[in-house]
């Protein structure tokens, strides 16, 4: 398969995941046209700082939701083959717009989390942390009597600069830049291809249905599930090394 090779030809790849990562594990993506959650649900009314501020009980329900499923599930063997690629030295980085943690969970250890995390929730008085299990005992009071709110970025938030400084970094050092799952219609994440590919790097998209950005990329693997495409590359490589 072309990825293998491109992947052995590359002194640097950088991987972008989105939402389509993890549907393999049981999580719902955002924009897949059967069943991603904003097909059914409005993002502004649920995740936003609107929604934060004027629709508290929406949001408190849509994350005890997604916090729920997130305790029920596990990062599946792609998330593996990505962590075990590393150690191995054929990745460098993981930059994830996911919040579920599974990259690390699996072993991954260079992961820039862009949109932040689901696994705890923080003060909005005083910033303290605590797990996001404090939301299905219905604890959503800090003991400074702040409200506690998930540590994701809402819709209407700025992304945290250290993630995006080094996300930026690693995309202008990518030789390889694959994106794993992602429509691409989010901002700014979206123009870390273009940045790559701008700085020299060859650019792969795997996702099952067309992005905004397959005209720009050098391959584009459609159709197909990343758990199938990262097990076939791997068994390549294995055959390669
Ligand atoms: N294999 C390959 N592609 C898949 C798979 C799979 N198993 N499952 C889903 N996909 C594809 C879908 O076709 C879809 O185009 O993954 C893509 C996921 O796109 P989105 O749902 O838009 O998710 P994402 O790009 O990560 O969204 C970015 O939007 O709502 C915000 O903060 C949220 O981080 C999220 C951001």
């Amino acid at each position: 398969m072309l990825l293998a090779k491109l992947m052995l030809d590359s002194k640097h790849t950088v991987i972008l995941t989105g939402a389509g990562m993890s549907t393999e594990s049981g999580l719902p993506d955002f924009r897949s046209v059967q069943t991603g959650l904003w097909q059914q649900e409005d993002p502004q009314r649920l995740a936003s700082t609107h929604a934060l501020q004027y629709h508290r009980e929406d949001f408190i329900s849509f994350y005890q939701y997604r916090i729920r499923t997130l305790r029920q599930c596990q990062p599946h063997a792609g998330h593996r083959i990505l962590a075990d690629w590393e150690a191995r030295g054929l990745i460098q980085t993981v930059i994830t717009q996911n919040v579920d943690g599974f990259h690390q969970q699996a072993g991954s250890r260079k992961v820039i989390e862009l949109h932040g995390s689901l696994r705890t929730v923080r003060c909005a008085r005083c910033n303290q942390s605590d797990e996001s299990e404090a939301y299905l005992d219905d604890t959503f009071s800090c003991t400074c009597g702040g409200f506690l709110r998930p540590s994701v970025v809402l819709f209407g938030e700025a992304l945290p600069a250290e993630a995006v400084e080094q996300a930026w970094r690693a995309a202008e050092q990518a030789k390889l830049f694959i994106v794993l799952g992602s429509s691409l219609q989010v901002s700014p994440a979206n123009q870390l291809p273009l940045i790559a590919k701008r700085n020299g790097a060859q650019l792969v998209i795997v996702n099952l249905e067309p992005t905004e950005l397959d005209e720009w990329a050098d391959l584009v693997i459609q159709n197909r599930k990343i758990g199938d495409v990262l097990a076939e590359t791997d068994r390549e490589l294995e055959q390669r090394i």
